[in-house]
């Protein structure tokens, strides 16, 4: 059964049983908490907490999710995905235990000429928690099963939370034997590689604070309600159903495998080592796909940092398998073939996906050609200084500036005959590990400990926000914190976060910076500086106490700062505008890659294949101010998230909670699903220009632009300094270019006479030189220091200069030129000296210390430099014995 109709099943099984279908939310779903969605409920979660009434008593969907806790088993076993398919059924206070058994018993046995699954009722196996006898008792009860295929397990199994404080309960688990030829007798609680989990139960029920059930941390409540959160495994039923042996070989996944044997010309299925990286490569393709469709772009921090990860892994092991050039393209091109039928995004948005893909591969191709020259030299100097063993700090270095894996450098190490310290390398690894754990605990109890805000959040429910209409408003104290701790109240002087119940002030997001602005009320007077969403929903602003003082239930007036506010507003319009001319230029495939809209000047980041032209950023520009001439009015209004992607909207980011949402339209040319504030009508932007653009790295690209006053002042300015170029040159404004090349041509031919005559000068002393020459052992020796100033070239041709005038004689030439506090050093050897033996680059050992210098070369001439001038006159002496003691 193909997995495409796994799901399809699985949804209308639930459909026929009076659930909702609900569509899967983004991977990115908008809880600071969570990196990825990495469960279906993930999405219901204010339903289960009772934040929100939840719209339908039932629901079911199939979520995309990404779990990378682990990435180092993908391939190992025959479980682990990073990205799998969570099919759920959810009950929100509706059934509970025994629907949940039923309703998942009945799926699976089912035939599957009725709609079902067909397992064998005879191979399923149930967990249920510690000593929930009355979840047994219902299994027996429901499917019959006989008691002894239902085990007992304790809270690290069979307790389920999201790894988070939040929703939690205990779980039921359903297990399918796949036969004694996978493992021992004994079930799950046995062997989980024989049992094999598909569908997990779980009876949320109550809260759970900072520590997790599963760890023994206690539980700090009950839910309102009594809900249901399932979730069954669609890869791993894939890959029952289809008779193969892991997840990485169903229908989904296998045709990566395949093309990956293409490109290396080695087979799955023969050796294990090779099958592993055959399925680190499905597996990430795949999720490097989602991932990106759902917004993320490499990084070197958090999601796309994980993004990289997977990404340069695929690249790692194609290398292992033998193959050098570029292949993520074209793995995702096989990813969207399967994925499309049920995610078609994937397909409309393949070109801007391919894109990221092949602009990483780009860039970690180079990485791996800049590394691999540091690795040579560092193996090249263990080589030469005898050793076999690459160092740890070697390893490190190349791991943490040059992003090589240590299996790399392992590898190439391995290929040279060297091994590379491994011991030394983890130490420094796990030394930096430390310190970036220190770092992030001192960045976290900065922000206070997020549970606090929880609580007020509770307490008092979402802050509502006033400031679409209103720059002023009065509101009342709800939360107090300093230190991240809640306080009763604070003097002046002191600095604060302080929660309102509602708020004209608007919170960083979506690229939009805060506003500032006052709050003052009876006595007392703050200045607020930041506000921040620190839990979604909860408006913290972070204050200080000018006069008076604060305290939980102080009345406020707020007052935004007006000017700042319409300067942030111009620029988020702005960006807007900007959005959709590229996306004009460019196609769907240029997408939204982050933005900020600070007072007068907006940035936008968006992802393109190649270079972006200049011609196109003008048209952007022009088409922008062209359209600010409609002065339409932009229109603000709240629709389902359907009826918002029906209209066109672009929704990429930040995907919120809940299906309402805001939508801002400036007339037909722009459509986006937004949070921000606006300028009422576009006229109000004036002028935008655009400033700027730079490649930010793998195919993101970034627009600067000022909007309104901010643009005229930027515009006045660069004419002022043309101006100015123009009165220093004394030529009119259009001939500064060609005067300009005018000049420079002059200044370079100039600096070349320049060159050419201190040379002339420099060997003019040549003749000197040679008749210095003193006779060390039957070799003429000039050791000379010349005057200060005199660079390494000039140096080197002089040298070549008094060595001719040496003729047939043995001779050795060495001029020290200091410069500075540096100085650079050539020795040079006739022929017949050579014959003696005098090598030049054997000689630089003998004085290279009195100099604090380096340096080596030919037997002909060797050069270098040093750190000591102050030295020379000891260098000279120290060669003149070396010479002579030959
Ligand atoms: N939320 C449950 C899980 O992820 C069903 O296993």
């Amino acid at each position: 059964m193909e997995t495409h109709e796994i799901s399809n099943r699985f949804l209308k099984h639930f459909e026929q049983r009076g659930h909702t279908r609900v569509p899967s939310a983004s991977l990115i779903l908008d809880d600071p908490n969570l990196l990825f969605v990495n469960a279906g409920m993930v999405q219901f979660k204010p339903y289960f907490l009772g934040e929100v009434p939840p719209p339908y008593p039932r629901a079911t969907s199939i979520q995309k999710c990404v779990r990378t806790g682990d990435i180092d088993e993908v391939g190992k076993t025959t479980r682990h995905n990073t990205f799998f398919q969570m099919a759920g059924n959810f009950s929100f206070g509706d059934y509970f235990k025994e629907g949940a058994i039923e309703h998942a018993w009945d799926l699976l046995t089912k035939s599957q000429a009725d709609g079902g699954f067909g397992f064998d009722p005879a191979r399923l196996w149930a967990t249920v928690y510690e000593d929930d006898a009355e979840t047994a008792g219902l299994w027996r009860k429901v499917t019959g099963i006989p008691a002894e295929r239902i085990q007992y397990r304790g809270a690290e199994d069979n307790y389920w939370d999201m790894g988070v404080p939040g929703p939690g309960g205990p779980c039921s688990e359903i297990y399918f034997d796949r036969g004694p030829e996978y493992g021992r007798e004994g079930g799950p609680a046995v062997d989980e590689d024989r049992y094999l989990e598909i569908w997990n139960l779980v009876f949320m029920q109550e809260l759970r604070g900072d520590v997790s059930p599963k760890k023994g941390g206690p539980v700090l409540g009950e839910l309102p309600k009594k809900n249901i959160d399932t979730g069954m495994g669609v890869e791993r039923v894939a890959y029952l159903l289809q008779g193969v042996e892991n997840v990485y070989e169903t229908d989904l996944v296998r045709p990566v495998i395949a093309k990956a044997e293409e490109f290396s010309g080695h087979k799955y299925g023969r050796d294990h080592t090779d099958d592993v990286r055959f399925r680190v490569i499905a597996d990430h393709a795949r999720s490097g796909v989602m991932l990106i469709g759902d917004g993320v772009t490499p990084g070197n921090e958090a999601r796309g940092y994980v993004l990289r990860r997977l990404l340069r892994r695929i690249v790692r092991s194609m290398r292992l398998l033998g193959v050098h050039e570029p292949v993520l393209p074209e793995f995702a091109t096989v990813v969207r073939d399967a994925m499309a039928p049920s995610y078609p995004d994937i397909a409309r948005d393949f070109d801007r996906i391919s894109d990221v893909m092949r602009a990483e591969e780009e860039a970690f191709l180079a990485t791996l050609t800049s590394g691999s020259r540091i690795f040579d030299l560092a193996a090249e100097e263990t080589k030469s200084s005898g050793g076999d063993i690459l160092a740890g700090d070697k390893a490190f270095q190349l791991h943490d500036t040059y992003g090589f894996p240590i299996d790399l450098t392992l590898e190439m190490a391995a290929e040279q005959g060297l091994q590379v310290d491994e011991d030394g390398f983890r130490t420094l690894m796990e030394e930096q590990r430390q310190r970036a754990k220190a770092d992030a605990a001192s960045r976290k109890s900065g922000h206070g400990d997020l549970s606090v805000y929880r609580q007020v959040l509770e307490q008092h429910g979402e802050t509502q926000f006033l400031g679409y209409t209103d720059l002023q408003a009065t509101a009342k104290v709800i939360g107090l914190l300093a230190d991240g701790r809640p306080v009763r109240s604070v003097a002046e002087g002191g600095k604060a976060e302080l929660v309102l119940d509602r708020t004209p002030f608007y919170a960083e997001s979506g690229g939009q910076v805060a506003d500032t602005g006052v709050l003052v009320g009876d006595g007392v007077e703050l200045k607020v500086h930041d506000v921040q969403k620190i839990v979604p929903g909860l408006f913290v602003h972070r204050v200080e106490v000018l006069s008076g003082e604060v305290g939980v239930g102080t009345e406020l007036t707020g007052s935004v700062d007006a000017h700042r506010r319409a300067a942030i507003a111009r620029s988020h319009s702005a960006t807007h505008l900007v959005h959709a001319a590229v996306r004009g230029a460019y196609g769907r495939r240029a997408a939204q890659a982050g933005s900020l809209n600070s007072p007068g000047r907006m940035r936008f980041d968006f992802t393109t294949a190649g270079a972006v032209s200049p011609d196109v950023l003008t048209e952007v520009e022009e088409e922008v101010n062209d359209y600010l001439q409609t002065d339409v009015e932009v229109q603000t209004y709240v629709t389902t998230k359907d009826k918002a992607l029906e209209l066109g909207a672009i929704a990429l980011f930040g995907e919120k909670y809940g299906n309402d949402v805001r939508v801002v339209d400036m007339g037909e040319y722009s459509r986006e699903l937004c949070g921000g504030t606006h300028v009422d009508r576009i006229g109000q932007l004036g002028l935008v220009k655009l400033v700027g653009d730079a490649s930010i790295g793998s195919g993101v690209h970034r627009v600067e632009a000022l909007v309104g006053q901010d643009a005229l002042r930027y515009v006045r300015k660069e004419q002022l300094l043309v101006s100015q170029l123009a009165s220093t040159l004394k030529v009119p404004t259009d001939q500064l270019p060609s005067r300009i090349d005018d000049v420079l041509g002059r200044l370079r031919n100039a600096e070349k006479e320049i060159e050419r005559l201190k040379t002339q000068q420099v060997l003019g002393s040549a003749g000197s030189l040679a008749e210095r020459a003193q006779d060390v052992g039957g070799v003429a020796l000039v050791a000379e220091k010349l005057a200060d100033g005199v660079d390494s070239g000039g140096v080197r041709a002089l040298a070549t200069e008094v060595r001719n005038r040496l003729g047939s004689r043995p001779g050795v030439v060495a001029l020290f030129a200091p410069q500075g506090e540096k100085l650079s050093f050539v020795v040079a050897t006739t022929a017949a000296a050579r014959d003696k033996g005098f090598a030049a680059g054997k000689l630089v050992p003998s004085f290279a210390e009195s100099i604090g210098g380096r340096g080596g070369g030919k037997p002909d001439m060797a050069q270098g430099g040093g750190t000591n001038p102050g030295g020379i006159d000891q260098a000279i002496a120290a060669l003149r014995t070396a010479i002579a003691a030959r």
